[in-house]
């Protein structure tokens, strides 16, 4: 097929059950991550069951200034095209704000929305010149509510779909797509990194698979859709805090998150 997309945070969780969906359907990946052994192993893994190119960069920190230039100037050197972009890498973080440390909520902010701004800023000019290309940028049903306890990082997903839809509408005329998915609760490491260990809700609720919602992401991209929420209770969730006042939600998340 000659395709090709670039995952962010492929070797752990959704990262790399986008790789795998993505491999499955006949893409080429460049995986990008933090740890070249995982990477190796990952790319190992995805060429022996699919006949795929697999090529990596391994960044020690993809939230540090001029990261998403390197990944740029890589696939430049490599001469790829980018014809899929995937903005999964990101981390959350649990506990009171004012008790939180500085460095990880500006870490956050960096990797989960200046690092995705700036991949998309990058990848988005030369689709629009081939007039194709997808971008599915991983937000969060977070991004439909504040949520206490996780300040931080509920903002960043409110501006990852905020963002991802406005650029959705701008390229409407245009053969390239932007995709917000938002997924509930996935199981993956994501909360085991960001510390909700000590919360009676994150060991109560059920998780979705992180191959289904890749799956469905996959889907929803292609399809062209701006939003896309996988699972009904999710979706419901998504549209009933859009009714219910602002007070209501923010309270309720309160209770529920401590
Ligand atoms: N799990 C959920 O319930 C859920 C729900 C909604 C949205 N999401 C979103 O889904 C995305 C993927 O998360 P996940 O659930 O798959 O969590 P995960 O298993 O913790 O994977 C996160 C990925 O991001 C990478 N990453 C984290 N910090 C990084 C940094 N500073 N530089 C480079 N890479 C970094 C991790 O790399 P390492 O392996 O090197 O740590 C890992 O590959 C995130 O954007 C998250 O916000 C998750």
């Amino acid at each position: 097929m000659g395709k090709t997309v670039l995952i962010t945070g492929a070797t752990g969780g959704l990262g790399e059950a986008f790789a795998r969906v993505f491999a499955h359907e006949g893409y080429d990946l460049l995986l990008v991550a933090r740890d070249q052994q995982k990477l190796d192993a990952l790319a190992r893994l995805l060429t022996v069951a699919r006949p795929v190119e697999v090529k990596t960069l391994a960044i020690p920190d993809l939230a540090s200034p001029g990261a998403a230039a390197r990944v740029v100037e890589f696939t430049e050197r490599e001469h790829t095209d980018v014809d899929v972009l995937v903005n999964n890498a990101g981390f959350g973080d649990y506990g009171p704000f004012a008790e939180s440390s500085l460095d990880r909520q500006v870490e956050m902010i960096d990797l989960n929305v200046r690092t995705l701004t700036e991949l998309t800023y990058w990848y988005l000019g030369p689709m629009l010149d081939r007039d194709e290309g997808r971008i599915l940028n991983v937000a969060s049903v977070a991004a439909f509510m504040p949520g206490p306890l996780m300040s931080t990082y509920f903002a960043t997903k409110a501006y990852v779909l905020s963002f991802s839809e406005a650029l959705a509408t701008e390229l409407k005329h245009t053969g390239v797509t932007c995709t917000a998915l938002c997924p509930g609760p996935t199981s993956t490491g994501f909360w085991n990194a960001a510390g909700t260990q000590t919360s009676s809700l994150f060991s109560s609720i059920s998780y979705a698979s992180p191959d289904d919602v890749a799956r469905f992401g996959f889907i929803s991209m292609m399809n062209g859709r701006a939003v896309a929420i996988p699972g009904a209770g999710t979706r419901l969730l998504a549209h009933a805090v859009r009714l219910l006042p602002r007070s209501v939600v923010r309270n309720a998340t309160y209770a529920l998150m401590k």
